[in-house]
């Protein structure tokens, strides 16, 4: 009897025990399906307010049109600056000699040297370094990042070879790429407006930007000209103009965003009074600072936006350009984490740090075709620190990498429409002139997912037929051999040869 009680006792006890372990378990399944449908919810609201339908694109696009109207009527007459770049004559081909340029507008600067052969030889050298920007110098003083650059230059002057010829008793001369928005006040000279893209440099701000350069080069007896001050848009517009004559307008897709097109001077009110040019005028749109109602914008965005070194400016840029794109993936996972335990019961702390995931990671994420998704899996557990993903929740960071993807490609399409429309280039015309959009920057280039949905998109907005005489044409580097161009036909040299 004793043994029987025992036993029944025993037993008993296992079956509480294999009962209480199923409620655990069903209860956890249930938390976790119950978490799950959370996630879901976020990431499907998140969805629906990326939409971007195509009439959506049209307003965006007529929005575009308005604005770019309304900048050229008066300064401040719109949110975007259309600046005028002073360059009023685009590369022939004709451009001979050696000069340097020197570019900054991210993380990295180069600096080059190029041998320009004219109509017949073109390009023939070029040689250049890169060198990247310690981070403290992007939010110091003026001269610190200057005598830095200064300093790099003068480097690379240094390591200049005898077949680099500057004829005897001339001065080096200079193409600046500084891709920032600066009021020019002639072809080598402006102020700076404001800083974008992380740099935040407030001494700088409002001084003749060459002025600083050229300080700075005294400071390390380095003997240069600066003779053209141009936006990177500017320069590849002139880099593609010199490849293809076609082209009629320039646009960065990179760390910041930005567009530059030809303008009739007749188009161009703000510009009464000024002296008279050829009739057309390059304009640097400054597009990273378009604002729309019609602009799909989310929660995070404007967190983004409100935790930002530019609160309320650059919005457009916020939404599109590759500085910020994996920013935005990694907000929506922090929420999903933080609410809806995505990736287990703490919140992974690395997922916290902001600009921690960058848009490179999430191109690498979004274009992983392998079965079980080990790109993903990898960057998780190398950038946030997240290990044992399951294939489920790889799923849904790559459908995340898309919505926000997709939202920023189809915006620039949006946005490159809005140009063609205010040239009266968006639809077949008499002859269906040919259009050539040079591109450049490292989120076009690198990003296929990102370039093919734009230019898809671009496609879709423009119709079968036009779209034949609309190319979308990478000119890598276009900005550098530009800033080059336009120091040729600008040269102090110029007019006694
Ligand atoms: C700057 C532009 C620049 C663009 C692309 C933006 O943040 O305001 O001047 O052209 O980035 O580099």
């Amino acid at each position: 009897m004793g043994k029987k009680f025992v036993c029944v006792v025993a037993v008993s006890a296992t079956v509480v025990c294999a009962s209480a372990a199923a409620l655990v378990i069903r209860h956890r399944s249930q938390k976790s399906s119950g978490q799950w449908a959370k996630a879901m919810a976020i990431l499907t609201e998140f969805e629906e307010k990326c939409q971007t339908p195509v009439e959506k694109l049209r307003q965006v696009a007529d929005d575009m049109t308005a604005e770019m109207h309304a900048g050229l009527d008066s300064e401040g007459g719109s949110k975007l600056k259309m600046l005028i770049s002073y360059v009023d004559n685009l590369p022939t081909g004709d451009e001979k000699g050696w000069f340097y340029a020197l570019d900054l507008g991210g993380t990295n600067f180069r600096v080059l040297r190029v041998q320009l052969g004219g109509i017949e030889n073109r390009v023939v050298k070029k040689e250049f370094q890169e060198v990247s920007i310690p981070p403290h110098l992007m939010v110091g003083n003026s001269d610190g990042l200057f005598d830095f650059i200064a300093k790099a230059l003068s480097d690379f002057v240094d390591s200049e070879k005898e077949d680099f010829h500057i004829p005897e008793g001339r001065q080096r001369e200079l193409g600046f790429t500084f891709s920032f928005p600066v009021r020019q006040t002639s072809i080598a000279s402006g102020t700076l407006i404001k800083w974008t893209k992380g740099f935040s440099i407030e001494d700088t701000v409002g001084q003749d930007i060459v002025g600083e350069l050229t300080k700075a080069m005294e400071r390390v007896k380095l003997d240069m000209r600066v003779s053209a001050l141009v936006n990177d848009t500017i320069g590849t517009l002139a880099g593609g103009r010199y490849k293809n004559p076609d082209v009629i307008a320039a646009v960065i897709l990179g760390t910041g965003t930005n567009a530059a097109y030809v303008e009739k001077v007749t188009e161009i009110n703000k510009w009464e009074g000024l002296p008279p040019t050829s009739g057309e005028m390059v304009i640097n749109m400054e597009w990273g600072n378009f604002h729309s109602e019609h602009l799909p914008l989310t929660e995070y965005d404007s967190a983004l936006d409100n935790e930002s070194l530019n609160p309320g400016e650059q919005i457009f840029e916020k939404i599109i350009s590759g500085m910020y794109l994996g920013e935005i993936v990694r907000r929506v996972l922090l929420r999903m984490a933080e609410e809806a335990a995505f990736f287990g019961d703490v919140v992974p702390p690395k997922l916290k740090i902001p600009f921690i995931l960058r848009t490179p990671h999430m191109s690498a994420m979004h274009h992983d075709t392998s079965p079980d998704l080990k790109v993903v899996a990898t960057k998780m557990n190398d950038v946030l620190e997240i290990s044992k993903t399951s294939l489920k929740t790889r799923k849904v960071i790559v459908k995340l990498c898309d919505i926000v993807a997709t939202r920023g490609a189809r915006l620039s399409a949006a946005g490159i429409f809005g140009i063609l429309k205010k040239t009266g280039r968006d639809s077949v015309n008499d002859d269906n002139q040919k259009s050539v959009i040079a591109m450049d920057g490292g989120l076009f280039e690198h990003y296929g997912k990102f370039s093919g949905c734009m230019e898809s998109s671009l496609k879709e907005l423009l119709g079968e037929e036009r779209s034949e005489n609309v190319v979308v044409e990478l000119s890598s580097d276009g900005s550098g051999i530009g800033a080059t161009l336009l120091a040729a036909s600008h040269s102090q040299y110029l007019e006694n040869e």
